[in-house]
Order: C-alpha cells, then sequence, then structure tokens
C-alpha cells in the first residue's frame, strides 16, 4: 500500500494567507496542517508517499523534504494546474506501479486515521473504500446515495442531494482507478472530478464501498474552519510546559508550552492553549482557550481568545482579540502614543478586519 497527498491547489478561499505560501502548510494547534494527513499514512503501515505539488510549492518541499524526518520516503509530483482530484490522482499511475494506494485531501483533517480504511480494503478485497460522514449541507462535496449499505450512485456537489452522505476525502484504491479516471471528462467546473471516476468503477461493477468515519472530520477550506479544525485539535491536547513561567503566571487545562518560551510578569492562560518555541508572553495577557501560538511570537498587553497566531507575529494590542487567525510575521500595536489617535492598517489585499 502507498499513500498520495494532495496539496495542489490555489487555496483561493483562504486568501490572503495563501497569497506567500501553500495552503496545506497553515498551522493547525502549531503543526502544518499536511502532516496530519501524512501521519495517519505512516500509521497505517505506508512507507511511500506522492505529494501532489501545484503552482504554490513555496515551503512544502523545505518542510517535508524526502521525508525521512516523518518516517517516510516522499516523492513530490508536479501539477501544475489544478485540473481536478482525479487529475492529480491519475498523474500518479506510474509512481504507483500498480500498487494499491490511500489518497488523503491534504486540506482534510480526520480524527481517526486511515487505518480501518485501509483494512476493509484488504480484508474485503475491494477496488475502492471511500470515507463518508453525515453533513449539514451535503450539497458543497461529493454525496454517496445509499440502499442499505450498497452505494447506488455518487454525485459531486448535487444541487439537491438525495442523501446526506458527504465524501470526506480519504479514498483507497487499487489500480482500475487509473483505468477508470481516463474514461470520464470535466465536469461543469472544469475539473476531472475523482467522484466522477469512482462512478465510473461502479458502473464497470467494480466492488467499492463506504467506510462511516467515526469521530469528527473537517475540510478546511475556508477560514472559519481553520479555527474549528484547531479547536478540534486542541481539544485532545495533552499538557506539556518546556517554557518557563513568572511566578505571576496562572495556568489551567490542557495547557502546551514549548522550549524556550517564557511568561513576564502577570500572565493569565486559560486552556487548551499551545504556545511555540521562542515566544515572550506578557506582561498582562489573558491567553484563553483554543488559542495556538506559533514560534517566536511576542505578546503583551492583551486578551486574546479562539485564535491562530502564526510564527513570529508580535501583538501590543491592549485590546481584546477574538476568533482571529493572524498570519505570520505580522503585528498588532496601539501606536506610540501620539495624537491623534485612531485605527491604523497596513492591510493587504483581501484581509479581513472587524472593529
Ligand atoms: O473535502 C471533501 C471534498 O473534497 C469531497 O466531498 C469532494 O467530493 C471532493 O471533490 C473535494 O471537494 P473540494 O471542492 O473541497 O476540493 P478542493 O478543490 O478543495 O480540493 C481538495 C484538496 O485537493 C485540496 O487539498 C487541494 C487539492 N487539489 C485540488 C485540486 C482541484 C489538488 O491537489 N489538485 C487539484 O487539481
Amino acid at each position: 500500500m502507498k499513500g498520495l497527498l494532495l496539496a495542489g491547489g490555489h487555496g483561493t478561499r483562504l486568501r490572503p494567507l495563501t497569497y506567500t505560501g501553500n495552503k496545506h502548510l497553515l498551522p493547525i494547534a502549531n503543526k502544518p496542517m499536511l502532516l496530519y494527513g501524512l501521519e495517519h499514512l505512516r500509521a497505517a503501515g505506508i512507507k511511500d508517499v506522492a505529494v501532489i505539488l501545484g503552482p504554490v510549492k513555496e515551503g512544502v518541499v523545505e518542510a517535508l523534504g524526502d521525508g525521512s524526518k516523518y518516517g517516510l520516503n516522499i516523492t513530490y509530483i508536479s501539477q501544475p494546474e489544478p485540473k481536478g482530484l482525479a487529475h492529480a490522482a491519475g498523474l500518479s499511475e506510474a509512481f504507483m506501479n500498480g500498487e494499491p494506494f490511500v489518497m488523503y485531501l491534504g486540506d482534510n483533517l480526520l480524527r481517526q486515521g486511515v487505518v480501518d480504511f485501509v483494512a476493509s480494503f484488504n480484508e474485503r478485497r475491494l477496488d475502492c473504500v471511500i470515507g463518508v460522514t453525515p453533513v449539514k449541507d451535503p450539497s458543497s462535496y461529493g454525496v454517496a446515495e445509499m440502499d442499505g449499505d450498497r452505494i447506488v450512485k455518487l454525485v459531486e456537489k448535487p444541487k439537491e442531494p438525495k442523501s446526506n452522505l458527504a465524501l470526506i476525502g480519504v479514498y483507497v484504491f487499487g489500480p482500475a482507478i487509473f483505468h477508470a479516471i481516463r474514461k470520464i471528462k470535466p465536469s461543469w467546473r472544469n475539473e476531472l472530478e475523482i467522484t466522477d471516476a469512482i462512478q465510473a468503477l461502479l458502473t464497470d461493477g467494480k466492488k467499492v464501498e463506504v467506510h462511516r468515519v467515526s469521530g469528527w472530520w473537517k475540510d478546511t477550506g475556508k477560514p472559519d474552519d481553520l479555527l474549528e479544525a484547531n479547536q478540534l485539535v486542541l481539544a485532545d491536547l495533552q499538557s506539556k510546559i518546556e517554557g518557563t513561567f513568572s511566578k505571576e503566571t496562572r495556568v489551567s487545562g490542557s495547557v502546551a508550552v514549548e522550549s524556550g518560551s517564557k511568561t513576564v510578569g502577570s500572565v493569565n492562560i486559560r486552556g487548551p492553549v499551545t504556545i511555540g518555541k521562542n515566544c515572550s508572553i506578557g506582561p498582562d495577557v489573558y491567553i484563553g482557550p483554543y488559542t495556538s501560538i506559533g514560534d517566536d511570537c511576542m505578546l503583551a498587553h492583551v486578551e486574546i481568545e479562539n485564535s491562530i497566531v502564526m510564527k513570529g507575529s508580535r501583538i501590543e494590542s491592549g485590546k481584546r482579540i477574538v476568533d482571529s487567525l493572524i498570519g505570520s510575521f505580522s503585528t498588532i500595536s496601539n501606536g506610540d502614543g501620539a495624537v491623534p489617535k485612531g485605527y491604523k492598517f497596513i492591510i493587504g489585499e483581501r484581509s479581513f478586519a472587524q472593529i
């Protein structure tokens, strides 16, 4: 069994955060999002993984390298244009070389991992296993129409869904998928849809089954999804304190603080909260539940809650910050005391501020 991790596409829905790098490197609980998928592949006993990279490659090769530091052999496959999930899968045919593989969408987070998917694929000698879960808004996803445990039909983003079972972006395929991909035509959004390729497997009488996932699943397409994914991952956070605390620091709940980080003066951290390496926190700081602070950040005179602060950022606002995504190397301050006072912004294209 091999692995295929998709990290292509433009990440347009996450702009401006994705102007300067690949969306799959955005941190969830201080870990690049695509590492969650890679760790699940490794936990299923997979060693050889191809990573699909699109036009925005920045940082991915630097972060993952040849995979050895994650116990994997990683090969990169270029997909210059995001022509669809089936197009991306098709590019991996030579790499798979007749072996079955788990295809994992790099912007999806799944609590339970893929071990069970691989087990059903192997034990039941299937051609394809697709992960599904019930959702409130099935028209945003690939949808599986079922008759009991039997798949009747698969439709990509149906306007009028006949079922609430969404495809979650994790699939196991045997080599028959490559033949099916060659048969399909681009969809209304001009993409070769993997959902259509799996439908072609069904039409050909191949053995396709669904695997209903237990535990949470999150597609991180939009900014609010990142905050929600951060909450879901932090809910399982184990406390680990490698930094140093001032004597006025109060900590409750699960809190992880990495080495080289310190608190200064009065600081109140109410977990779950994770703080990266070499941060300076305080004085007069409250960090509330579901907040992740990346490496090399500085926070003083601020209350912050349910937010992601990415590496190298500096916040000295004296205000309360909630539900926020703060990109790497950003600064939020309340000025130098000069008048006239007012809000001062240097905000890039497609930024969002609520004041
Ligand atoms: O999140 C689950 C959904 O993912 C499924 O329910 C749908 O059936 C499936 O088509 C897919 O829908 P999305 O519209 O959410 O896919 P998206 O364009 O966001 O791409 C998913 C991932 O694949 C993302 O990590 C980027 C990567 N990708 C996407 C395309 C179109 C590629 O690597 N190459 C591509 O050509």
